[in-house]
């Protein structure tokens, strides 16, 4: 039997009725672009992620992408983010026509190294009023955001991040794709805040695979700031305010009413298949902490991890992920090649060596099966291949 990396199939038998109704209901309406569905929805997750707003898009790269033009970030413009994450996190700054700034990740949370942020903004930014660096106040308002991303399902260590960006009057939009209904916790986070609602804004993925997943393209973004979720709602639909004007440019950004239906029939369930995740995530841990090759997920002090992916560090991880592949179980790597040194942004100047954290965790890391459907006994087997893989490595 093979045992997939994700398993969508049986997701949605144990949901289809509830599936099948919304579908009904949106086919009954005839309205299949905004309209009811959308708002709820919006309403919903605005709700689930305890902000004022949200907002549907097409996608978590259009989200981010609007995220960026709301804030007004554009040409010269400078925005940190990391080098290990997904594309479209940096892609959707450069669309702008801004520069990403890479800063590398720490290594036991895979998320931005605050140590690291800190001493990038005061090294090459940071206006130095003793010395009187002219030149760095130039470079300081060229800096006009961090995107902080919250890899795997566990939120970056936002408090510090927020705190530097204060001091540096930066804006701080949360990359949150991959942690529908992550937390963080800290005195100041009572109750604890969701991803998403810390930054000024929050941008989400609902891909299929995703914690939360659409059963095709969509995402959104909220926040605080009712002026920005305003706007964020005329650009998604090509600018228009009321009646026939178009206020501005837009894009079509819209998230359809189909997959807003489908996306509220599994809201009801995220929090239950989160906590199902975090006990699969406790059984393999409990299953592998004494094999010493491996680096187990680490949840940080002030997380709650959703394992969005269960990633684990290995060495040999290629021939680890083949033997895996070849007992029909289906490891993957999430991200092979960090984006620093993806041929897309050769331009940008960056070489291998720039970011070591993250090229050492492209080298190692490994994503194991993890969803709520997954059986017990898939990851008794799973443990047993992978102790199987590295016993050659052991000699
Ligand atoms: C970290 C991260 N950012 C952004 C995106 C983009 O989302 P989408 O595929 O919905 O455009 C993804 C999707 O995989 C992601 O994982």
């Amino acid at each position: 039997m093979r045992i997939p990396l994700v398993d969508l199939r049986r997701q949605h038998r144990s949901i289809r009725k509830r599936i099948h109704s919304a579908i009904k209901r949106v086919l009954k309406s005839g309205c299949f672009v905004l309209g009811e569905e959308v708002a709820r929805f919006e309403r919903e997750w605005a709700a689930y992620c305890g902000v004022p707003h949200a907002v549907g898009t097409a996608s978590g790269a259009a989200a981010l992408h609007l995220a960026m033009l709301v804030l007004g970030i554009g040409p010269g413009d400078e925005v940190i983010t990391v080098p290990f994450t997904f594309i479209a996190t940096v892609s959707e700054i450069t669309r702008t026509g801004a520069r990403p700034i890479f800063v590398d990740i720490e290594p036991r949370s895979y998320t931005l190294d605050i140590a690291r942020l800190a001493e990038k903004i005061e090294r090459e930014y940071a206006f130095n009023e003793r010395i009187g660096y002219l030149v760095n106040r130039a470079t300081l308002r060229r800096l006009k955001a961090i995107v902080p991303v919250h890899l795997y399902g566990q939120m970056a260590d936002m408090r510090p991040i927020l705190e530097l960006a204060r001091r540096y009057n930066l804006r701080v939009v949360e990359d949150a794709a991959q942690a529908h209904g992550a937390e963080y916790r800290s005195e100041a986070d009572s109750p604890p805040a969701k991803a998403g609602s810390m930054g000024d804004i929050g941008c989400f993925s609902f891909y299929p695979s995703k914690n939360l997943g659409a059963y095709g393209e969509a995402g959104a973004i909220v926040t605080r700031d009712s002026a920005w979720a305003a706007r964020l709602r005329r650009l998604v639909n090509n600018g228009r305010g009321d009646g026939p004007w178009h206020l501005e440019e837009g894009f079509n950004y819209r998230l359809d009413a189909l997959q807003a239906a489908i996306l509220r029939a599994k809201l009801r369930y995220l929090d239950r298949w989160n906590e199902r995740r975090r006990e699969l995530a406790a059984l393999y841990r409990q299953k592998l902490s004494d094999v010493e090759e491996i680096a187990l997920p680490e949840e940080m002090p002030y997380a709650r991890h959703v394992y969005h992916l269960f990633v684990i560090r290995v060495p040999n991880r290629d021939r680890i992920r083949q033997a895996l592949n070849e007992q029909g179980i289906g490891a993957a790597v999430h991200y092979p090649v960090p984006v620093h040194v993806q041929p897309a942004y050769r331009h940008l100047g960056y070489a291998p060596g720039d970011f070591p954290v993250a090229e050492a965790c492209a080298r190692t890391v490994l994503s194991l099966p993890l969803y709520p459907e997954l059986r017990e006994k898939d990851i008794v087997r799973i443990a047993r291949a992978l102790r199987e893989a590295l016993r050659p490595a052991r000699g």
